[in-house]
């Protein structure tokens, strides 16, 4: 069955027993709001490890900017622990913000106590429109690790740039976690399942519908080098007058130049209404 744990001292008892025995442990974090994409990283976590399963919910205030949607992220706890249970989840990591943060938070640019600085990769893409969110980001994560001390974790690709620079932590800080990166899934018509498609009004699900139309002309295109790739993925854009492009970057698989020949990642952000998109997917340049 299921377990959930509110405080570090549940959740250290709980796992007591797999460390003993030294058990492997795999683990998926999370913001909760949960849906397929992250029961089928649950589902990727027991597939990689025979040890005990542990999902954190947690809405960490620190990666969220004062004009972003902290207060309004879906919170719908009870739905997630049926999903976890339904996943066969071992150990569900709930904490409080006062658990996770007893000295109090803050965003990380004006955080006093000891936080992650990501680099140079955090200041491009989704860094470069959110300031301050992968020091968010990285910080909570480095302190579920340490909370939760697992051998490995589960990421998704669907935040390409969170799994990059959360590889790039773990090998910069020695922190010896294997880090698996899930495919992205989607809706039947491409859309890419994200807590915050819940945002979205009718109107604006048909036009957040052209981010992964974007992706998949960019990948039609590819054989004809960047450019024409760029130019098809910017045509289904402009195409859409509801929609307010943030970026779209085609780039190397580790998010640096994109190659002339070889394989590559293109990724997109924009605004839908109010609501923040982002998506990516591999591309082949030939
Ligand atoms: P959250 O947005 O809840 O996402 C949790 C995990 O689910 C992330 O690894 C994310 O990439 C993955 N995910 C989201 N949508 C997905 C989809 N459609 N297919 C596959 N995987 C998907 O990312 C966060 O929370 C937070 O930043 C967190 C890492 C928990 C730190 O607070």
């Amino acid at each position: 069955a299921t377990v959930l744990a509110h405080t570090r001292e549940e959740l250290a008892d709980l796992l007591a027993g797999a460390r003993r025995d030294a058990r492997p442990i795999a683990f998926v974090p999370t913001m909760g709001a949960l849906h397929e994409g992250h029961a089928s990283l649950m589902r990727t976590a027991r597939d990689v490890s025979d040890g005990p399963v542990v999902v954190s919910i947690f809405v960490n205030p620190m990666q969220f900017a004062p004009t972003e949607d902290l207060d309004r992220y879906p919170r719908t706890v009870d739905a997630d622990l049926e999903v976890c249970a339904a996943e066969g989840v071992d150990v569900v990591f709930a904490p409080s913000v006062e658990e996770m943060y007893p000295g109090g938070f803050s965003h990380a640019s004006v955080h006093d106590g000891v936080t992650v600085a990501p680099g140079a990769m955090a200041t491009i893409l989704d860094g470069e429109s959110r300031p301050g969110h992968f020091d968010g980001v990285l910080t909570v994560v480095a302190k579920l690790f340490g909370l939760v001390r697992p051998d490995v974790a589960v990421f998704g690709q669907k935040d390409y740039q969170q799994l990059t620079l959360i590889r790039r932590m773990v090998r910069d800080l020695c922190m010896g976690i294997e880090i698996v990166g899930a495919e992205t899934v989607r809706e039947p018509d491409g859309l890419a399942l994200s807590s915050r498609n819940r945002y979205l009004d009718a109107g604006q699900r048909r036009t957040a519908v052209a981010l992964s139309r974007a992706l998949r002309a960019a990948q039609a295109r590819a054989p004809y080098g960047v450019p024409a790739a760029r130019w098809a993925a910017m045509s289904v854009l402009r195409a859409e007058p509801g929609l307010e492009l943030d970026y779209l970057a085609l780039t190397s698989p580790d998010l640096g130049d994109a190659p002339e020949i070889g394989e590559g990642r293109i990724l997109v952000a924009a605004r839908v209404g109010t609501t923040r998109l982002i998506d990516n997917a591999p591309i082949t340049f030939e």
